[in-house]
């Protein structure tokens, strides 16, 4: 495998940035993660939209411009000779001596690799669904931010895995669900209408969200964008998650209480349907 690191194509074994990289001390960095269809990388304009945003609010400089970026992501693909796959980015300030402050000067570090990724398996395990369990969101206040700092997001996704469950669905201290560890939470209520939390600091604004959002649309399925609780979860019509690696993955139990009949409902059947054609 090959791995694109700070102006060169490497072999990924023994690829390596300086130990005083602040992505490593600090991790002050960060990322991307895009699903790789047939050789093309899906969606790749919001996702560098995403990424320029995450660095600006962190006050980071560009490795690059977006146009050497688009061709260094592609040529990594290209490398590693992937057809179905995830590309991972990586920005951070560089590095530095250690000082928490920003150093005057540093030059930020860059990372790209890709690896294969079965998209068909997880549309597969769609038609199942998944089990979840819910885990205090003891995140920070810029959840916004594709952040490199992701030891909360370990720790819930690791409470899940541990019982046997995919995925850990956060909760705020409202007791309302903000996302899942590495995906966006949906509902289906009562009158079919699609629930998801607005975007703000408190979630990531995933791009399979964005466009969840727009077929939705398509499919003249109403969409609420607000908060709900843990309670509303547990009686939902339909429950499921949305992100990169997922695509639309029903969740059929939640802290081992059983969602609707314990099976993966109607909309999200349509709704994974429609995102398949998106990513084809
Ligand atoms: N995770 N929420 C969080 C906290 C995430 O980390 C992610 C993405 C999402 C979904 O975003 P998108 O639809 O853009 O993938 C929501 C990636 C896949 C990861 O960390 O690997």
């Amino acid at each position: 495998r090959i791995a694109y690191v700070n102006g060169a194509y490497v072999p990924l074994a023994g690829a390596a940035v300086g130990i005083e990289d602040r992505g490593f001390q600090f991790a002050d960095g960060v990322y991307e993660g895009i699903a790789v269809r047939k050789g093309r990388l899906i969606d790749l304009e919001p996702h560098l939209q995403r990424l320029w945003r995450s660095m600006g609010e962190l006050d980071m400089d560009a490795p690059m411009a977006v146009g050497p970026m688009r061709l260094v992501l592609s040529e990594v693909v290209r490398q590693n000779r992937i057809a179905d796959g995830f590309l991972y980015v990586q920005v951070t300030r560089g590095e530095a001596r250690r000082d928490h402050a920003f150093p005057a000067f540093s030059r930020p570090s860059l990372i790209v690799t890709c690896r294969r990724f079965d998209y068909d398996a997880v549309f597969t395990r769609a038609a199942t669904g998944v089990k979840a369990k819910s885990v205090p969101d003891i995140r920070w206040g810029r959840c916004d931010i594709k952040s490199i700092s992701l030891l909360p997001n370990v720790l819930a996704k690791q409470a899940a895995r541990s019982e046997g469950a995919f995925e850990a669905v956060l909760i705020d201290t409202d007791g309302n669900v903000t996302e899942g560890s590495s995906t966006n939470v949906w509902m289906v209520d009562g009158t079919n209408t699609l629930i998801t939390r607005a975007t703000s600091d408190n979630i990531l604004p995933g791009i399979t969200r964005a466009v969840l959002a727009d077929l939705a649309a398509e499919h003249q399925v109403r969409v609420d964008t607000r908060p709900f609780s843990l309670e509303e979860a547990y009686q939902a019509r339909e429950l499921f998650l949305t992100s990169t690696t997922s695509g639309v993955m029903p969740i059929v139990a939640l802290d081992g209480r059983t969602i609707a009949s314990g099976r993966p409902g109607p909309l999200a059947g349509r709704l994974l349907a429609a995102y398949k054609t998106h990513m084809d």
